[in-house]
């Protein structure tokens, strides 16, 4: 006989809220019915989503978590745990992106680019599996935000991809593991999103000197990444997708939004790699 749950809403926390897909999936997710929490390193940047909440009369409570820091983490796991008693669904989302020729990235930057973007992954999965998996019968979602650039090489960023196809890597090995427990992995590749991630992103600060021999080529091609973030897919497109992701059945292992993501995921997968590469140096030309 199975007993009943003294609280059934399903529970959902997500990480990097304070802008761009983390913000409007946080939004989606509450719209639709989940008791949402809304995590940011700085809650104070979140004030107007709480305030469309409110408004709303959505469930949706914000929640600090730097994805760097170990007791900011468990912190956060521990408040939901006491308040809610479970976890349904985790979307790490927090990151960004790294600038700079690759012989120009100190390691210490290469280090920082790492521990939020892959190692944040690392550290929040760990606090939440056990939550997760405590409620066995009930099941569980993880959705790791990757990108195109999980499966797509590019110069200028080259920490930054490698940090997504890491993610790649680890959510296709954990998602064997974690499928006996009802968890389900699903990966996000989005192409370029008119988010804050421009914003957000970091120079090294060698790539900043006009005497780098890489100085002119990095400014061009950052200039093209920036250029191609202007117009691009709207953050709403990605939250969509996570929230049919989340509520579907049988929800696909990975899911690539935006044209230019299918486009260059395409030719990645049918080209010859010499081709593909050509048709790379092409772009950043
Ligand atoms: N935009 C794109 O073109 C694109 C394409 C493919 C994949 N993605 C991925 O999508 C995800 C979300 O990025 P976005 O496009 O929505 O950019 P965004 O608007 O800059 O949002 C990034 C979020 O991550 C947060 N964050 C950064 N470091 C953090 C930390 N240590 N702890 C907690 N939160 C942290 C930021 O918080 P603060 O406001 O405090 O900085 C912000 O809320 C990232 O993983 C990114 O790699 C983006």
């Amino acid at each position: 006989m199975s007993t009943r749950e003294p609280n059934s809403q399903k529970v959902a926390i997500i990480t990097g809220s304070s802008s761009g897909i983390g913000y409007a999936t946080s939004l989606m997710l509450a719209r639709n019915g989940f008791y949402t929490y809304a995590s940011a390193r700085n809650i104070n940047k979140s004030a107007s989503l709480q305030s469309i909440a409110d408004a709303e009369r959505l469930p949706l409570k914000l929640i600090q978590l730097d994805v760097t820091d170990d007791s900011s983490v468990k912190g956060a796991v521990e408040k939901i745990v006491s308040e809610k008693g479970r976890i349904d669904v985790l979307v790490n989302n927090a990151g960004y992106g790294l600038f700079g020729a690759f012989e120009d990235l100190s390691v210490d930057e290469i280090k920082a680019q790492f521990e939020t973007n892959f190692f944040g992954v690392i550290r929040v999965t760990q606090h939440v599996l056990p939550i997760m998996r405590s409620k066995h019968d009930s099941g569980g979602i993880i959705v790791n935000v990757s990108s195109v650039n999980g499966h797509v090489p590019f110069p200028v960023i080259s920490a930054y991809v490698a940090t997504k196809f890491a993610l790649e890597g680890l959510s296709e090995s954990i998602a064997y593991e974690l499928e006996p427990f009802g968890i389900k992995v699903i990966l996000i590749e989005p192409g370029a999103i008119g988010s804050g991630f421009m914003k957000g992103s970091v120079m090294s600060n060698r790539a900043l000197d006009p005497k780098s021999p890489y100085f002119e080529f990095v400014r061009k091609v950052s200039s093209k990444i920036s250029s191609d973030h202007e117009n691009a897919t709207q953050p709403e497109e990605v939250a969509k997708t996570i929230v049919q992701a989340i509520l579907s059945e049988k929800p696909e292992f990975r899911y690539v939004v935006g044209s230019d993501a299918v486009t260059l995921m395409q030719a990645r997968k049918n080209m010859q790699y010499s081709d593909f590469q050509q048709m790379i140096q092409k772009i950043v030309q």
